[in-house]
């Protein structure tokens, strides 16, 4: 794998009265053809570090190299490997579609034989052709951001470089930004994007990358963040309890809760369980005080919440062993599933509760 972005120490200071560290001490490597989601909540820093990368704001430390060259040192370069998309769209009075795409070519000194082909392949990529002819501020914040995506890609770079490609946008034109990415990820591009929205990370990205304060928190694949942030699972199961004809159902079904508990306490890779009693005999109605009714089910429902420690072939020998093992103290699995862990949760929980 080649390093095509190597952000490195760096930091970026405002001066306004009092020095605002809107980047401090970042380091980040993003791998050629990856599709990079640089996550965090507003004002962590991720549109200086864009414009760093870019060529658009001069760092106060540190320096970032894009296919090998370094933004301090070789801005020329950078902005030839470069596609950039700003978080915002700017004004374009007067333009045609087609017109918009033609200035860009122009600056990039794309000949103007090349430029009509060239247009057109770039707004059938982005599904506008329909819309060459129209004016530029008559199109949805959707087609506004598709026709700027086609922008970034007309003198060909290597890189694109996306500030927030999906925010502002409905659910629908947010899946079709998503789409194209992954459409030009799949034409050899690698693609950089920020956002504070957490579904197009899971969705699409390969690595991600978490920022904070001007700092990184985590960054891997949406797999191995998982892993290193929320190492635990949570496991629901379910059983029944059948009584015994001379026995007591609550004293019944004590015992064997009693007893199951200590055991799954003392399996390998678990962490802890919360028993969830179900029914008439539960805790909190014990502890409210509340009457019990005169007739009992016959048997009874219990629910438990396990956090356990393991991959998935651990949680399959414990799905093994539970069901079998749950027999001795009367009682018979019904239901065993795992919490899905979102990208979402990774996040809050990387963030500390520092998102606002
Ligand atoms: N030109 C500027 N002058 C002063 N402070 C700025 C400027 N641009 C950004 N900041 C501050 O730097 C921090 C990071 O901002 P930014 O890079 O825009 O973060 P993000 O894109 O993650 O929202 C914020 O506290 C912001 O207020
Ligand atoms: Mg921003």
């Amino acid at each position: 794998m080649t390093a095509i972005i190597e952000i490195k120490g760096l930091t970026k200071q405002y001066f306004q009265g009092r020095v605002i560290k809107a980047v401090d001490g970042l380091n980040l490597i993003v791998q050629e053809g990856d599709i990079f989601g640089f996550v965090g909540p507003n004002g962590a820093g991720k549109t200086s570090t864009i414009r760093i990368m870019c060529t658009l704001l001069e760092a106060t430390h540190g320096d970032i190299l894009v296919a090998g060259h370094s933004v301090h040192r070789e801005p020329i370069a950078v902005r030839k490997a470069i596609g950039y998309m700003p978080d915002f769209f700017g004004v374009y009075n007067d333009m045609l579609v087609w017109e918009y795409l033609d200035f860009f070519g122009a600056c990039y000194e794309i000949p103007p034989a090349n430029r009509k082909g060239l247009i057109n392949d770039l707004l059938e990529l982005v599904d506008l052709s329909h819309r060459r002819e129209d004016r530029v501020e008559s199109l949805s914040r959707g087609m506004k951001q598709r026709l700027s995506l086609a922008r970034t890609l007309i003198h060909d770079p290597q890189v694109l470089v996306l500030d927030e490609p999906a925010s502002g946008l409905d659910p629908r034109a947010r899946v079709e930004i998503r789409q194209l990415l992954v459409e030009l990820a799949r034409m050899g591009k690698t693609i950089f994007f920020s956002t504070h929205i957490l579904a197009d990370v899971a969705e699409i990205c390969t690595k991600v990358g978490i920022i904070e304060g001007g700092r990184l928190v985590a960054s891997g694949s949406p797999e191995q963040l998982q892993q290193v942030i929320l190492p635990h699972r949570q496991i629901h199961l379910e059983f029944v309890s059948s009584s015994d004809k001379d026995d007591a159902l609550e004293n019944h079904y004590d015992r064997s809760i009693e007893g199951f508990s200590a055991w799954l306490k003392a399996y390998p890779g678990v962490m802890n369980i919360e028993v969830l009693h179900n029914g008439a005999n539960s805790d909190k109605a014990k502890s409210e005080g509340a009457a019990r009714p005169d007739s009992l089910p016959a048997y009874t429902r219990i629910r438990l919440v396990v956090r356990f420690t393991g991959d998935d072939f651990s949680v399959s020998r414990l799905l093994q062993t539970l069901a079998s093992q749950a027999g001795q103290y009367n009682l018979a699995l019904i239901q065993f599933h795992e919490d899905s862990r979102d990208i979402e949760e990774i996040f809050m929980q990387a963030t500390k509760g520092l998102v606002t």
